[in-house]
């Protein structure tokens, strides 16, 4: 156990001190099975250290989520890790009599979260927080949270009603495609770092089935339109346009091909999120028509601070 040390009492610090290290020892001597200590409350002694240690043994496992009583850790795997966010999955944790019994998972803190809605007389919101340094994997999580709700909460009633369903769940999920366009951009520690914060809001109805959402955003990073450290690039949407515009969208948009931007640094870097059309189609479903869309790209050259083009009608160089 670890000892508290009151007073300053120069002895029984130092045997405060040998004491924990004697437990560190014995703690990480291989006694105990570190990747198999799914709570970080069983660590003993609890160090930063120790906690450390653990986490470390159990992404060398391949096993990314661990609870820290009721906070879940979650460990980026920098790698896909398909079986893992599997609806198969989903619905294993969602249909556990006890999901805590099983493995560590965000589908866990999603299921307990549906549950404590459904258990409750008059309906109570719940939170989730989800936090972490740039590039832990928040936008991820909540790609993952957004996905396993859009399975569970379904109606399983009538054909017609599931389809209305399909489509809200459908446009739930197009809303990622499109907030991170516009929102977010390659950053040193994330080639896919969103420039915002966002609140997402997700609305059942009194039989718990997925009815609506409401995405409020704060603090978009607005400067980096203008202005983009070294290395860094501008919000994905601009390099998505350039790349992906028709013949005739070039035109109208005065984007010749292979034309370079100063407010466009680093547009070789070629990322998964430069697709326009992933864009385009979620808008889409969105309900944002093609012509309304077109409005939206078409940057007008006296529409400044988003002007592509010289007042000659030249691109910038
Ligand atoms: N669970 C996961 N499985 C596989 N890959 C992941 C997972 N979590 C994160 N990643 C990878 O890490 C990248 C960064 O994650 P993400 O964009 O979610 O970070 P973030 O916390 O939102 O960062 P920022 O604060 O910069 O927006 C993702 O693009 C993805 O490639
Ligand atoms: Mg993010």
């Amino acid at each position: 156990m670890l000892q508290q040390v009151n007073g300053h009492n120069p002895g029984s610090d130092g045997q405060a001190r040998e004491s924990l290290r004697e437990d560190l020892q014995k703690f990480l001597g291989g006694e105990v099975l570190l990747h198999q200590l799914d709570d970080l409350t069983k660590v003993n002694p609890v160090t930063l250290e120790t906690v450390l240690r653990c986490l470390q043994a159990r992404y060398m496992a391949d096993t990314f989520y661990t609870n820290a009583g009721c906070t879940l850790v979650a460990l980026n795997p920098f790698k896909p890790v398909l079986h893992l966010y599997s609806p198969e999955l989903m619905r294993e944790y969602h249909a556990a009599p006890q999901p805590q019994k099983l493995k560590p998972h965000v589908f866990t803190v999603g299921e307990q979260t549906y549950r404590n809605v459904k258990s409750l007389i008059e309906p109570v919101n719940q939170s989730i927080v989800v936090s972490g340094e740039s590039g832990a994997g928040k936008t991820w999580t909540s790609r993952c949270l957004m996905k396993f709700y859009a399975v569970v909460a379904t109606s399983p009633a009538s054909w017609e009603s599931h389809k209305i369903a399909e489509r809200i769940e459908q446009r739930i999920l197009n809303s990622n495609p499109v907030m991170e366009a516009f929102g977010n951009a390659c950053t040193l520690r994330n080639n896919n770092s969103s420039r915002f914060g966002k609140f997402i809001q997700l609305q059942l109805n009194r039989t718990q089935q997925m009815v609506g959402a409401a995405v409020q955003t704060y603090l978009l990073e607005k400067t980096r339109v203008v202005c983009q450290a070294f290395s860094e690039r501008n919000f994905h949407i601009f390099y998505q346009i350039c790349k992906g515009a028709s013949e005739d969208e070039r035109l109208q948009w005065h984007l010749p091909e292979g034309a370079a931007f100063s407010w466009l640094p680093n547009p070789e870097k070629s990322l998964e999120e430069d697709c326009f059309e992933v864009t385009r189609e979620a808008m889409l479903h969105l309900g944002i028509d093609t012509p309304t869309q077109n409005n939206i790209f078409k940057v007008r050259r006296k529409a400044a601070p988003l002007t592509f083009g010289r007042d000659d009608g030249q691109p910038l160089s």
